[in-house]
């Protein structure tokens, strides 16, 4: 399915439900590439890069011009990046949505480049992704500080990436949706509604999006901002990549290494919920946490520098009633088992989705949690075969949902077959300072 999805520069996700480019899905898919085709996984992170805007935005789609404008909605023609992304820096020869996704990338291309160090040096791949992977960290922390205490701030669901989390409920409900008439869903033609977001909650990404576009795409107050702990942690490993990659090129990194460790401490300042026994997203708006158990708030075990009682508790989160894992479930449901809204095939309400569980496997084993995280590689590796490589599954059943074939389910697959359990050295350490890998 990697060979099915591969344009000759970058991958799809899915050839029916997403038939473009899309951000962390693309660093997801470049680690496992890295595998079989280092030259392929870095092309695959280059094209992303490419479609960088000038403000360091990296923007959720990059569009393929030869794909039907009906084939997927939202289109160019509703993100208007070039005319309306003018001011903030959009590039003129390629369309892209205005929004982002996690930042995945710097620990992608830093693992990437592990996969062949020589390739990579050869073909200058860090030299040239280094700039442009430092602007768009500046990006984040600068212009999406909305909420003021150092961390950053998603204005859309899809930023989240995880779009009809029952965490995003209430914030979500003081947006006015855009009228059902005004716009027509391309994910129906592809999916079980049932497993799909509803169209009410489509509405509101739609004015969300449209609202953020007839702003210029420009970053300010908004009605929707949320500091989510898989967003921000993310960032915080990846700021760890950059600057083990600053360090392969000669650069100084302890800027980047304190950065991160600043926050660590501001994801638990500010996002941590001692109650739950994990962390919350915070909506910026309304200025309170959202109480409601989202598998983001269990993602910054992937941290080095957690304080030990926090992972240890997070561990203990993770496998106890609310997720399952190791008892009622093999992977890691999206959100709480016990949630009134819990749902086991709609999308992000609860479904397991194998990038979550990939960032969990490598948080245990990070924490020292060795049996838990090969037991958690075995479940990955048996659903995802099982499933056809499914997009996301039924957490309790494991039955199949949304598309089959997908791309991240694919290449993280591939990723847990290379990488793990024998030796970590380009895995789990390589995002921790001071370790060659
Ligand atoms: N995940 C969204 C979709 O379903 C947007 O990226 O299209």
């Amino acid at each position: 399915m990697l060979e099915a999805g591969w344009t000759g520069t970058s991958t799809v996700p899915s050839r029916g439900l997403y038939p473009h480019q899309w951000s962390w899905d693309s660093a997801f898919i470049a680690i496992g590439l890295r595998h079989v085709s280092p030259l392929r996984a870095q092309t695959e992170l280059e094209t992303l890069l490419a479609a960088q805007w000038a403000d360091g935005r990296i923007p959720h789609i990059v569009f393929n011009p030869s794909v039907p404008l009906d084939a997927y909605f939202p289109s160019p023609d509703f993100w208007r990046s070039s005319t309306a992304g003018r001011a903030a820096g959009a590039p003129r020869t390629v369309q892209t949505s205005g929004i982002v996704q996690p930042p995945v990338h710097a620990l992608a291309a830093w693992l990437v480049h592990l996969a062949d160090p020589g390739l990579s040096r050869a073909r200058g791949f860090l030299t040239r992704l280094y700039p442009r992977l430092a602007a768009w960290h500046r990006y984040l922390l600068h212009r999406r500080d909305l909420g003021g205490g150092g961390l950053v701030s998603v204005v859309h669901p899809w930023e989240q990436g995880m779009d009809n989390s029952p965490c995003w409920d209430r914030p979500l409900s003081r947006v006015t949706p855009a009228p059902a008439r005004s716009f027509r869903r391309a994910d129906l033609d592809h999916g079980s509604p049932e497993d799909r977001p509803t169209d009410l909650d489509y509405g509101r990404y739609v004015r969300l999006a449209s609202d953020y576009r007839d702003r210029g795409y420009a970053d300010g107050p908004g009605d929707f901002a949320v500091e989510d702990p898989a967003f921000n942690a993310l960032l915080i490993a990846s700021e760890y990549a950059l600057a083990r990659i600053a360090r392969e090129l000669g650069a100084a990194a302890s800027a980047r290494q304190d950065r991160a460790e600043r926050l660590t401490t501001a994801l638990v300042e500010r996002l941590w919920e001692p109650s739950a026994g994990m962390f919350l997203c915070r909506d910026v708006r309304a200025g309170e946490l959202i109480p409601e158990r989202g598998v983001s708030g269990l993602v910054p075990l992937l941290l080095p520098s957690l304080p030990r009682d926090l992972a240890a508790t997070l561990v203990r989160t993770l496998c106890g009633p609310h997720f399952g894992l190791g008892g009622t479930t093999r992977l890691v449901p999206s959100y709480d088992l016990l949630g009134e809204a819990f749902d086991p095939h709609r999308y992000w309400r609860g479904p397991a989705w194998f990038n979550t569980s990939w960032l969990l496997e490598r948080g245990l084993r990070l924490h020292g949690e060795r049996g838990r995280a090969d037991a958690l590689r075995r479940g990955i590796l048996h659903t995802a075969g099982a499933s056809d490589f499914a997009e996301y599954v039924d957490p309790y059943t494991a039955q199949a949902c949304g598309a089959t074939g997908f791309g991240w389910t694919a290449a993280l697959t591939l990723d847990l077959l290379h990488d793990r359990p024998a030796g970590d050295r380009n895995g789990v350490t390589a995002i921790k300072g001071g370790h060659r890998g």
